[in-house]
């Protein structure tokens, strides 16, 4: 738990944020650099998320969906602007309160899946349920990626699709509150990709873990409950889907 700050109060405290919303964002901007070389790679971002939804973040390459999602969990801190989950302020949390944060509170996904290769499938899992507050047994969440029969292969025998749906795995097994993938797909075709996305659409269904995906590919819009695009540093974008369409019947 984040204890050390007291909860930050918005509008005087009139609003019982934790009900709502797992993660508010406001005002968030971050500057790399300084001077004539600095980039200011987020210019006021406000993000809500609400437990349990899941949201596509679109946007061309440097528009500050990374950085973005890096901030909200934890892995980067802001040059200005707040965080709050689930009304504790992450952006005033100190060293050791993140990094409980993100062990405990934060799912992440990337690109590139960054398993072990010397440990198998459930093994690779086990080293995060081993230290997560609240973990889910290993078995149960391979098989929630559909990868039960998988568990006992090292990475190395596994697909792209497949080693990715591991990382997702590892990824749910703490039981965060968020789970936050950049570019998921971004390293597969289109049929490995929809594996994937298949699995992300389940383990937000049964968990229940806000859920934010990065992806330039459009198509994938189509499986969120809710759209936001970047431009530039901003959100130009943020719209709410009627349906979310089975990954497997979008065309991409
Ligand atoms: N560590 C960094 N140092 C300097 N500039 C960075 C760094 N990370 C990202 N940037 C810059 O910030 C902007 C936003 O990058 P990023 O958040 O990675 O965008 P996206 O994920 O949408 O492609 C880009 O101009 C990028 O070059
Ligand atoms: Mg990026």
């Amino acid at each position: 738990m984040i204890s050390a700050q007291a909860p930050v109060k918005e509008n005087g405290g009139a609003e019982p944020s934790a009900v709502a919303y797992v993660l508010r964002a406001r005002a968030l901007t971050k500057t790399y650099g300084e001077g004539a070389s600095a980039v200011h790679a987020l210019k006021g971002v406000d993000l809500d998320l609400r437990p349990g939804e899941f949201v596509v973040i679109l946007g061309p390459s440097g528009s500050g969906k990374s950085t973005l999602l890096n901030i909200l969990g934890g892995l980067d801190t802001a040059t200005s602007g707040q965080v709050l989950f689930n009304g504790l302020d992450i952006t005033a949390a100190d060293t050791s309160a993140l990094t409980k944060y993100r062990r405990d509170r934060v799912g992440f996904v990337f690109q590139f899946y960054n398993l072990i290769a010397s440990l198998t499938a459930e093994e690779n899992v086990a080293l995060v349920t081993e230290i997560a507050r609240a973990p889910i047994p290993p078995a149960k969440a391979l098989a929630l990626v559909g990868l039960g029969p998988r568990a006992h292969h090292f990475p190395a025998e596994l697909s792209g699709g497949e080693q990715q749906r591991v990382a997702i795995a590892r990824a749910i097994a703490k039981s965060p509150e968020l789970l936050l993938c950049d570019e998921p797909t971004g390293a597969l075709d289109s049929e490995t990709g929809v594996t994937v996305l298949e699995a992300l659409d389940r383990v937000n269904r049964e968990l229940g873990a806000a859920t934010a995906v990065i992806t330039h590919n459009a198509g994938i819009a189509a499986m969120a409950d809710r759209v936001i695009s970047m431009r530039d540093g901003q959100i130009a974008e943020d719209h709410a889907n009627a349906t979310r369409v089975p990954p497997r019947e979008i065309s991409w």
